[in-house]
């Protein structure tokens, strides 16, 4: 969807909303799984997961609509990329779009956020967790691999990777290079998740895994490597600078770190992605929003490391910045 140039584009992202909702409700329903067992009419349908069926029939009309299912005379099935990307498997991306519904309410209030500079915090109960680091691992397992091979690693370095999440960056990071030493810090409820994640993979002996609050508690080490994957976005200037410092202070002589991030361009206005990344910061964190690459430099300097270089962002925006000790 590109910039609104007549009153029909002005509708279509006025109207946005709802083919994500229609998208969200089929997967809350578990209409994909739910078609996996076999193609059915929308009564059947609605038997296997709890539906009315009338109802159900015009969702499933929509989700055909969207090219998610289709419909041959009154039977639907998945469509291959339903089968392919909302179903659990290797490639799946359920997780981080019910990670996008869990953000719902807050994005509803998104107005109340701007206008009162904070955001009520909201949400982070029962499924919540578990939806959002999952699909942190979702979205960066295929630039992990490819992360891992440009950051070059000693055998014995000890790595940190600060709030590393699902460890999808750790476990890459182990891959490229075995005999580095491997350590997560991250949050309790996270490291639940993660410890899952991590036995799921066959590789929970390969990082190890430390709980706390990075602004508060001691980060262990020396580290020869320090590895803060999106994490600046969720916090305020005062706050990352606050972060990196503590994350050098945890560096041995020489150490390196390595920041990943969703980077706007100067002028803040493009690329899209981390453009309305950015907003999405605004409604569901309390200080957080996308930073430009030299906004990034600044904290960097500011929190004392030196040569600072800028590896090119991605397609999707996401660059990685570089310092010394
Ligand atoms: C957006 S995820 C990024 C995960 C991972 N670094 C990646 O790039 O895939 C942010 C992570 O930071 C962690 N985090 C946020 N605030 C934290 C804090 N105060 N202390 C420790 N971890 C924190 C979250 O639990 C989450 O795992």
């Amino acid at each position: 969807m590109g910039p609104v140039r007549d009153a029909d584009d002005l509708m279509a992202v006025g109207h946005a909303y709802q083919r994500a909702m229609i998208l969200f409700a089929g997967l809350n329903l578990g209409v994909f799984r739910g078609l996996s067992t076999g193609g059915c009419d929308a009564s059947a349908l609605a038997r296997r997961i709890g539906a009315d069926p009338g109802k159900l029939s015009v969702l499933l009309d929509a989700l055909t609509a969207l090219g998610l299912v289709v419909k041959r005379g009154k039977s639907y099935r998945n469509a291959r990329p339903a089968r392919d990307l909302l179903l659990p498997g290797p490639r799946s991306m359920e997780s981080i779009l019910l990670h996008h519904l869990d953000g719902w309410g807050e994005w509803g209030r998104l107005s109340d956020a701007v206008r009162a500079g904070r955001t009520p915090r909201g949400g982070a109960e029962g499924s919540w967790q578990e939806n959002f680091i999952r699909g942190m691992e979702e979205i960066a397992r295929e630039r992990a691999a490819v992360v891992a091979g440009r950051i070059l690693l000693r055998r014995g370095d000890r790595v940190l990777d600060l709030g590393g999440g699902p460890g999808t960056y750790a476990v890459a990071f182990a891959d490229a290079c075995p005999g580095a030493e491997i350590t997560v810090f991250d949050t309790q409820a996270t490291l639940r998740v993660a410890r899952k994640i991590l036995r799921e993979r066959g590789a929970a002996e390969r990082v190890r895994l430390v709980e706390g609050d990075f602004l508060a508690d001691p980060l262990g080490g020396p580290y020869d490597f320090a590895w803060i994957s999106q994490i600046l976005h969720a916090y305020s200037g005062t706050d990352c600078v606050k972060l990196l410092r503590r994350a050098r202070s945890a560096l041995a002589p020489g150490g390196r770190v390595a920041v990943q991030e969703f980077l706007l361009a100067e002028g803040k206005t493009s690329p899209p992605g981390p453009v309305f990344f950015s907003v999405h910061m605004v409604a569901v964190t309390g200080g957080g929003r996308a930073y430009t690459s030299r906004e990034i430099a600044a904290m960097m300097k500011a929190a004392g490391f030196r040569k600072i270089s800028a590896d090119p962002p991605d397609a999707r925006g996401v660059g990685i910045l570089r310092g010394v000790k």
